[in-house]
């Protein structure tokens, strides 16, 4: 089977989300944990920004052992030399060096010609080439960069010496064929495709990140880069947890394994959840709390009899629990189980009154907790109905 590698971004560009602001010994415990997640790949900040980024980027290239530990940096020297300083140390330091290629970054934000872009990359992979063997090259905005300009930049990168070319769907823009047909473009012209690694680097504006990530993998991506619960500028990055967890659930599509570590989502969600005060949406696939939990009668009743019904992953494989949460359109069903799993002893007839009164109670209420479940079974005693 292939392998995809995977890529954090969360200390990155995670950080670039509204409010988010790591200290670096928050930055050093979440790079632990994307490490002993099986994250092949940490990019630990942007060491040219500040004097704390530099030097968490210092701290967590003394501490990370087997995930590459990676520097960004912009085209410009002094970013790439604060990235060969700070990952100076780290048994496996790589840089992450970009430069935009679309028309409207080229002409609103860079000015700068095609030519210039180009002699640009040539001249700066091989700045970095000096002191740095693991280069990842990012054409900025590539899925709105003209085709015929993206395979010459990426050549450029390739022939001076990048080792990874990311492609970066930096606002979201893409749809799954389009994002996919930029790799198969790369495999049908570049020479050099089987001997590098390539990999997607998705962003969620039109919801499509993931599907984005894994059209990329379909035609031929090595490595996904994305951030713990999908943070990152504005609607975020491609969350890894769902793609890992994509991969696994449709195994036969994808025929790919990953060193991702699923058990541990949940334990690496919560931490990032805690340390971005990024709360989890509820309805969040995989992370949500009510991703596993099934509330209508028709989904209970299916569930208690064969959790495939209505699960496709057992929540136990990314460290998560299924629940049945009582509410007004549960069965008997599940209260009858749910009052059994309390310690009552209710058989079926039981529950042709018992289930009346649960009823009434969930009217009143959004969801009926244990001690309302309680409190009911107490007046139902009291009248000596059961
Ligand atoms: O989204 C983006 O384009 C980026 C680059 C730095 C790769 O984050
Ligand atoms: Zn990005």
């Amino acid at each position: 089977m292939r392998k995809i590698t995977f890529y954090d971004t969360t200390l990155r560009d995670g950080e670039q989300t509204i409010g988010v602001n790591f200290s670096n010994q928050e930055k050093v415990s979440i790079a632990e944990a994307l490490e002993a997640y099986g994250v092949d790949a940490i990019e630990t900040g942007f060491p040219a920004a500040s004097e704390k980024d530099f030097r968490a980027v210092q701290a967590i290239a003394k501490t990370i052992q087997h995930s590459k530990v990676v520097g960004l940096a912009r085209m410009v020297r002094k970013d790439i030399d604060a990235v060969i300083e700070a990952t100076r140390g780290a048994v496996h330091p790589a840089i992450h060096i970009f430069i935009a290629t679309s028309p409207v970054h080229r002409e609103s934000k860079l000015h700068m010609s095609k030519k210039e872009i180009l002699d640009k990359i040539t001249a700066d992979i091989t700045y970095v080439k000096n002191y740095m063997d693991d280069i990842i090259f990012s054409p900025e905005d590539a899925t709105r960069t003209e085709p015929e300009f993206l395979i010459q930049a990426v050549q450029r990168a390739i022939d001076a010496g990048a080792k990874m070319i990311n492609i970066p769907d930096t606002v979201g823009y893409a749809t799954p064929d389009e994002f996919g047909q930029i790799f198969e473009n790369f495999s049908n012209q570049i020479k050099e495709f089987n001997e590098i690694g390539w990999s997607t680097h998705t962003h969620n504006d039109l919801g499509l990140a993931n599907a984005n990530a894994l059209a990329g993998i379909e035609h031929g991506a090595t490595e996904v880069q994305g951030t713990i619960n999908g943070i990152g500028e504005r609607a975020g990055n491609v969350d890894l947890i769902e793609t890992a967890v994509a991969l696994q659930v449709r195994q036969n599509k994808f025929q790919v394994s990953t060193n991702i570590d699923l058990v541990q989502s949940k334990k690496i969600s919560n931490q990032v959840a805690r340390m971005s005060k990024i709360a989890i949406a509820p309805n969040k696939p995989i992370m949500g709390r009510n991703a596993f939990a099934h509330e209508s009668g028709i989904h209970q009743d299916g569930y208690l009899k064969n959790p495939e019904t209505y699960e496709i992953l057992n929540p136990a494989m990314v460290g998560a629990k299924a629940s049945l949460p009582l509410g007004k359109l549960s069965g008997s069903h599940a209260v009858m189980s749910k009052l059994n799993e309390m310690g009552y002893e209710i058989g079926k007839e039981d529950m042709q009154i018992i289930f009346p009164h649960f009823k009434a109670v969930a009217e009143e209420v959004d969801i009926v907790d244990e001690g309302q479940l309680e409190s009911m079974m107490a007046s139902i005693y009291e009248k000596r109905v059961v």
